[in-house]
């Protein structure tokens, strides 16, 4: 049996998903650990059905038409701003991706990054480590309590209801904001829908953990920093350019805001450098799903869809597999 051509954007995946796209495709994989180059991606797809791709990989119309084969974009990640989804549809391209499994995990991260700018954890390590710890000093890296403050989400959907649920056990009055209500989460949670300005008002910690859209890219700068407490600490694990970052940098500076926590990057992986600067700053390299269980059944999860869509099944998780599907019920192999 001919086994369909794939490409997969990086060297390795892991030892379960990686034994699965051997056995079932003819896979080639790009050889160096960094992102391969729009010309090298152009080049090796021109033959290929099916793509496992990374979250760093940007694939548009002009990659897809470079692909006539291509039947399946399968993106190793739950956000899908890296990918053109509609001139995928209208290719007959199924796109698919990996939510729920990494919602815990990044829930998780989100909480670990608020505890750790709020009570100023990396930057009392690094002090610790660093030999200059010679008794206890009564005022030394002073944070900020959590117990009874108001936890604001901007983004209530999986993860940032997972978040919430984490916050009860810290007797925390929880609000949030969203395209449109979400009244499960509200009864998961007890968190209460608020108006955009009231969420930027109220808010002592104000947790991003929407994805990017046109409606969430750029909703934070200096505008929305000045409207909020001075006390607040802003952390975003959704995606970077939701934050304006020279703004953020502008606002710590000028105590707008009293920290903030970064797992994502307006242009990652470049960081404003303002932001390097100061002192009550917390930044990661984009690690929220990084847990060896939740990468793994990631990376299986992809490889997984990817082949039940080359199969001519349904995939478990695609948010065009119907368009596709109502669109085009027939798609030939180009001549
Ligand atoms: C991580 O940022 C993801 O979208 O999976």
């Amino acid at each position: 049996m001919v086994k369909p051509k794939v490409l997969v954007t990086w060297p390795y995946l892991f030892p379960e998903a990686d034994e699965l796209i051997r056995r079932d495709t003819e896979v080639t994989r790009h050889k160096e650990e960094r992102p391969i180059t729009r010309q090298e991606l152009i080049k090796i797809l021109a033959d290929k059905e099916g793509l496992l791709c990374m979250l760093f990989d940007r694939i548009d119309r002009e990659v897809m038409d470079a692909a006539p084969h291509l039947k399946v974009i399968s993106n190793l990640g739950v956000g899908l701003d890296n990918i053109d989804v509609n001139a995928a549809t209208s290719r007959g391209i199924v796109v698919t991706h990996t939510p729920d499994i990494l919602t815990e995990a990044t829930a998780d991260l989100g909480w670990a990054l608020l505890m750790a700018t709020a009570r100023l954890i990396p930057q009392a390590h690094n002090f610790t480590k660093g030999g200059r710890f010679v008794g206890l000093r009564y005022h030394l890296f002073l944070g900020k309590d959590l117990v009874g403050k108001t936890l604001g989400i901007y983004g209530m959907g999986r993860i940032g209801t997972a978040l919430a649920k984490r916050a009860k056990g810290f007797n925390m009055n929880i609000i949030y904001h969203n395209r449109h209500p979400n009244p499960q989460g509200e009864k998961v949670t007890d968190a209460k829908y608020a108006p955009f300005e009231e969420l930027l008002r109220e808010s002592d910690f104000l947790v991003i953990t929407a994805p990017l859209t046109p409606e969430t890219q750029g909703r934070f700068g200096l505008e929305e920093f000045r409207q909020m407490k001075r006390n607040a600490i802003l952390v975003n694990i959704g995606r970077g350019p939701i934050v304006k970052e020279k703004d953020l940098a502008q606002a710590l500076k000028e105590g707008l805001i009293w920290g903030a926590g970064l797992d994502v990057y307006e242009g990652e992986p470049e960081i404003e450098k303002g932001l390097l600067e100061l002192e009550r700053v917390v930044l990661l390299p984009h690690i929220g799903s990084a847990t060896m269980e939740t990468r793994s059944a990631m990376a299986l999860m992809a490889v997984q869809d990817l082949i039940r869509v080359l199969k001519g099944g349904q995939p478990l998780h695609s948010p065009n597999w119907k368009r596709v599907k109502e669109q085009k019920p027939e798609k030939g192999p180009p001549p």
